[in-house]
C-alpha cells in the first residue's frame, strides 16, 4: 500500500527545504556562540519588524522549555498560574513547569473550544495578599489551543485587560502560532504585542523547522532575569547561529503563512471528507490544522495501521487529527478510501 502521511502530529512531519537550506548555509566557518554571532542578530531584528515591537527574543530547543522560561520569567516559587485544563503546560509537559519554576499551576474549565474567557478567569482571582496561598502572577493561553481553536486579537485583549487589571501578566503558549495567524488572516503583532501580550512561547518546530523555539518578551519587566534563566533551564545554544537560521527563513517573505496555511486549508479539507460519514462527529470547530472527532472505536486499529493518530478521549471514542505543512490531498484521499472500506 501506498505510505501516507500521519494525523498524529506535526511534529511528525520532516523539516522545510528552506530551512534546510538556512542551516546549510550557516554552517559555514566559525561563528561567535551563544547568540552573539550576526545570524542570529539579524534574526533579533527581524522579530522587532515582524513583531512590530522592540522585543527581547531567546532561542530554545523546545516548547516545553519556552513555555518553563516564559513562565520563570514572570514569576517567583510562591506564584500560582491560571491556565486552561486543557493545557499543554498543565498535562503535556511532565512537572517541568513545577519543577523550574516552583509554581503551583491552576487549571481551569475551559469552555468547549478549550478556551479561557475573562469570565472564567475572574472567578480564580481569589486571596490576593494571602500568604496562606500561592500568589496568581499569570495567566497562560495556548493559541492556537490544544482544541485547534482560536483566540481572535479582541478576545485576547479582553484577557490581557482583566490580568493586567489584577497585577498579572499574560503568557502565550504559541506552539502553533503560526497556523493561528495563518487561520486568523493577521500579522504575527495583531495576537501578540498589539494585543497587550506579555510574553510569548514561538513554535518553530511544528511549523517545519528541525528544532527550535523562541520566547519572544513585549514587557521589559520580564527581562531582568530572563538571560540567566535561560542558562540555569538549560536552553541557551551555544550554537544558536542554527536556531536563529530556521527562524529567519521561516520569518523572510512570511513563509510561515505559505506552510501553515496549508496545514489549515489540508484540516478543513479533511473536515469535508469526514462529515459525509454518519458515524463521524466533528466535536470542536476545525479553524486551524486540527481536526476532533468521535470514531466508531473499532475503526482506531484499522485507521491507525496507515494513518497513525492520537486517542484523545478515549470514554468518548474522540480522536485527533493533525494536517501538518507537508500533508496531501492525496493523503486526505487515502483516508477517505479507508473510511470507505470500514463505512461499508
Ligand atoms: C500546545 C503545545 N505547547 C507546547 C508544546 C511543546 O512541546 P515540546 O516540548 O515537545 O516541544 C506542544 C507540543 O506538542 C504543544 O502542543
Amino acid at each position: 500500500m501506498k505510505e501516507f502521511k500521519s494525523f498524529a502530529s506535526d511534529n511528525y512531519a520532516g523539516v522545510l527545504p528552506q530551512v534546510m537550506e538556512a542551516l546549510q548555509k550557516a554552517n559555514t566557518g566559525h561563528a561567535r556562540s551563544y547568540g552573539a554571532d550576526e545570524i542570529t542578530q539579524r534574526t533579533r531584528a527581524l522579530f522587532d519588524q515582524v513583531f512590530e515591537a522592540n522585543a527581547n527574543v531567546y532561542f530554545v530547543f523546545n516548547g516545553t522549555g519556552a513555555n518553563v522560561l516564559s513562565i520563570s520569567a514572570a514569576t517567583q516559587s510562591y506564584n500560582a498560574i491560571l491556565c486552561a485544563d486543557t493545557s499543554h503546560i498543565y498535562n503535556d509537559e511532565s512537572s517541568a513547569p513545577e519543577t523550574f519554576t516552583g509554581c503551583r499551576f491552576f487549571p481551569l474549565t475551559a469552555n468547549e473550544e478549550g478556551k479561557l474567557t475573562p469570565q472564567i478567569i475572574k472567578e480564580r482571582l481569589i486571596r490576593s495578599g494571602d500568604v496562606h496561598y500561592a500568589q496568581t502572577r499569570l495567566v497562560s493561553i495556548t493559541q492556537s489551543t490544544e482544541y485547534g481553536t482560536l483566540y481572535t486579537p479582541e478576545e485576547i485583549k479582553a484577557i490581557a485587560h482583566v490580568a493586567h487589571q489584577h497585577g498579572l501578566f499574560l503568557h502565550v503558549d504559541g506552539s502553533r502560532f503560526f497556523n493561528a495567524a495563518a487561520a486568523l488572516g493577521c500579522s504575527l503583532a495583531d495576537i501578540s504585542s498589539k494585543a497587550d501580550v506579555d510574553i510569548l512561547s514561538l513554535g518553530g518546530t511544528k511549523a517545519g523547522m528541525m528544532f527550535g523555539e523562541a520566547v519572544v518578551v513585549f514587557n521589559k519587566d520580564l527581562v531582568e532575569h530572563i538571560a540567566y534563566k535561560h542558562k540555569q533551564i538549560m536552553q541557551l545554544a551555544s550554537k544558536t547561529r542554527f536556531i536563529a537560521a530556521q527562524f529567519e527563513a521561516m520569518l523572510q517573505d512570511e513563509l510561515w503563512r505559505k506552510v501553515a496555511s496549508h496545514a489549515n486549508h489540508m484540516a478543513q479539507q479533511l473536515q469535508q471528507v469526514l462529515a459525509r460519514y454518519k458515524e463521524v462527529k466533528i466535536t470542536r470547530p476545525v479553524q486551524a490544522n486540527a481536526l476532533f472527532a468521535e470514531i466508531p472505536r473499532a475503526w482506531y486499529e484499522p485507521l491507525q495501521e496507515h494513518f497513525p493518530f492520537y486517542v484523545w478521549k478515549d470514554s468518548t471514542h474522540e480522536v485527533r487529527l493533525m494536517c501538518a505543512f507537508d500533508t496531501t490531498a492525496e493523503d486526505i484521499a487515502g483516508f477517505d478510501a479507508a473510511l470507505q472500506h470500514l463505512a461499508k
